[in-house]
């Protein structure tokens, strides 16, 4: 399907992705429609949408003008029925594969036939949601990264099932909506970019562990000799160390090698219930201000 074939864009779920996604799309052009199960999820994330476009419009990056154009291109909605005359589906739900799989069912019946359905998901691949629909082939994943708004870079990733057509579909959608798209032929749990962050913060902790430098110099390390912009462990952090933590434990699950488990040190933080800033500690200590690191 050609994009410009692609009229109307529907994003399901209003969190933390899902919100931003619905508004990129809007800033190119698109209607959209962003369905959410929850009347609240759809009240906060376009509340945060409006604080979040306000403060673009004080730092002259926006017109107040292309923002309203933009809201107004966004019907917010906790009905699937909405969704009868969508092109294109991004799903951005809780990430539990039963649900997800109940949703692309439905997505199914009601999307018209030519539809693409894609997931956001960090971990699920897409061959794990393709069958519970008659479209497997149109089925892939597009996978932004947080925040959306701001990250330039998503990551299309074709599984056996996905046609050509599809994943080259996806990836000139990513384009007309001004991100960078990157194409992985192969599925692989934790795509690219999560599997070598995944890789660095093994290193890391090994080093800790292994009393050869502390966490903040291994942080500035990364930053001083790198060029990273943040730490290892200041990102660990920043995500929540209990997020490391059932991402390494999925992981052992799927693949039972010891080596995938969580770190001794992260499993011994969440037991304590320290899971970075969202609990004001986690390798850091944080007050009202974001530690410097
Ligand atoms: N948070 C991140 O940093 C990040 C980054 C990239 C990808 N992802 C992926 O994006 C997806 C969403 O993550 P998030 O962090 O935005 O989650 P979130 O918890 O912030 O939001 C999920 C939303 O989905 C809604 N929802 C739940 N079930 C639903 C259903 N059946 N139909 C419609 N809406 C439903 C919830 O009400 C909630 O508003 C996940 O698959 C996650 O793996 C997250």
């Amino acid at each position: 399907m050609p994009t410009e074939n692609i009229n109307k864009v529907a994003v399901i779920g209003a969190g933390t992705m899902g919100a931003q996604i619905s508004m990129v799309c809007a800033l190119a052009g698109y209607s959209v429609v962003l369905q959410d199960v929850s009347a609240d999820s759809l009240e906060n994330g376009k509340g945060i949408l409006e604080e979040q476009m306000m403060k673009r419009v004080k730092k002259g990056r926006l017109t107040s003008e292309k923002v309203s154009e933009a809201f107004n291109l966004i019907q917010f909605t906790t009905s699937l029925e909405d969704l009868k005359e969508v092109d294109f589906v991004v799903e951005a739900i809780v990430e539990k594969l039963d649900i997800k799989r109940d949703l692309f069912a439905k997505l199914d019946q009601i999307t018209p036939k030519h539809a693409i359905l894609a997931t956001n998901s960090s971990t699920i691949v897409s061959s794990k949601l393709a069958d519970a629909t008659n479209r497997p082939e149109q089925v892939c994943n597009v996978h932004f990264f947080n925040p959306a708004l701001v990250m330039e870079l998503v990551e299309v990733v074709r599984g056996p099932h996905t046609s050509t057509e599809t994943a080259e579909t996806a990836m000139e959608f990513v384009k007309s909506i001004n991100k960078y798209p990157v194409l992985l032929n192969k599925e692989i749990s934790g795509f690219v970019a999560n599997r070598i962050l995944g890789k660095l913060m093994d290193e890391a902790v090994y080093l800790l562990e292994n009393g050869i430098a502390s966490h903040e110099d291994i942080d500035i390390v990364c930053k001083k000799a790198l060029n990273h912009p943040i730490g290892p462990f200041a990102l660990m952090d920043l995500t929540g160390l209990d997020v490391n933590y059932l991402v390494r434990m999925q992981r052992y699950q799927e693949s039972g090698d010891e080596r995938d488990k969580p770190s001794k040190i992260v499993k011994e933080k969440v037991e304590k219930g320290e899971l970075g800033r969202k609990t004001g500690k986690g390798f850091y200590t944080y007050e009202n201000t974001p530690a410097k690191v």
